[in-house]
């Protein structure tokens, strides 16, 4: 598994922020290190990997995986998309694969319906390339196939998560937004989650004994877009735990000791992103990383 891009929507430093941990990472004082959108990709062998979501910063994202066998013309480095949601930051990106060609998709009915009728991405990206369409349903673990038909060793498992439809989506329907679960055939088991409201104790579940945790990171504090002056909704309101506080995800982190948990979509205000902040020292102290753009993890299912 590599994480392809770390950030919330908007990148860090986001273009139009000039708060302190922005230009923190813009002035390159070793402090902070600028991170693309989130974005991940796994594979069961190193050789075939599917992306987990596809960020606007995906062309460059690609380059991190392995490049074309000698004399290709052309080489698509992936398999295909498994996508948590139809949020800008996490399916833009599919009309920059348009020339693929040929882009397996695995998504719940109520995300593809939201790309291909309220955003229009999957308009865009069908009018390049075919999409053929895997639709997950929660609690069912389906093999991802490669590009030829055979299979990849990966499984994926949807999961429905608390949070409210993206703001351009026309109604609300059930598995708008999902974590997901991948297993491969030695048992190791990652769970992946950027977008979450709530750490609740089903997630809770399911993370523990999970080989990695991948967890939304987006705010250190539930009034901190507030408190900056750059927003008027609070966290939750947004559909994302904060880190800190009683109820915050450090906390409830704290509850599955033991399993490796890394926070990813961080965005851009999160003081978190600071090498030398009391937010990465108490996250740290907790025994969970703040993810950055390249880190990679290999799973063995030894547990
Ligand atoms: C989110 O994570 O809340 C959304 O992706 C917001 C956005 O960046 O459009
Ligand atoms: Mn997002």
């Amino acid at each position: 598994m590599i994480l392809l891009g770390t950030a919330a929507g908007g990148g860090y430093p986001q273009w139009n922020c000039w708060l302190p941990v922005s230009s923190a990472a813009r002035a390159g004082d070793g402090r902070a290190t600028p991170r693309t959108q989130s974005c991940a990709a796994v594979s069961a062998d190193g050789v075939h990997w599917f992306l987990l979501n596809a960020s606007p910063d995906i062309p460059r994202q690609l380059r991190r995986l392995p490049a074309a066998p000698a004399g290709a013309a052309r080489h698509v480095p992936f398999e295909g998309v498994v996508l948590t949601d139809a949020e800008v930051d996490h399916s833009l990106g599919l009309v920059l694969l348009r020339e693929a060609r040929h882009l397996p998709l695995w998504c719940t009915p109520a995300v593809h319906r939201i790309l291909r009728e309220d955003s229009g991405v999957l308009r865009m990206v069908e009018a390049f390339a075919e999409v053929p369409w895997t639709p997950l349903a929660a609690g069912v673990a389906q093999p991802l196939a490669r590009r030829d038909g055979s299979p990849s060793g990966l499984t994926v498992e949807a999961f429905g998560v608390a949070a409210d439809p993206p703001r351009f989506a026309t109604r609300a329907e059930p598995l708008h937004t999902v974590g997901l679960e991948l297993r491969d055939a030695s048992g190791a088991r990652l769970v992946y989650a950027p977008g979450i409201g709530d750490l609740d104790e089903p997630f809770l579940a399911r993370a523990r004994g999970a080989d990695l945790v991948l967890v939304d990171g987006t705010f250190w504090t539930d009034d901190e877009m507030i408190a900056l002056g750059v927003g008027t909704r609070t966290a939750r309101a947004l559909d994302h735990v904060p880190m800190s506080g009683p109820d915050g995800s450090l906390e409830r982190l704290k509850r599955i000791g033991g399993t490796r948990t890394v926070y990813v979509h961080i965005n851009t205000t999160n003081p978190a992103l600071l090498a030398d902040s009391e937010a990465r020292r108490a996250i740290e102290a907790a025994g969970i990383a703040v993810g950055h753009d390249g880190m990679e993890f290999h799973l063995t299912g030894s547990r």
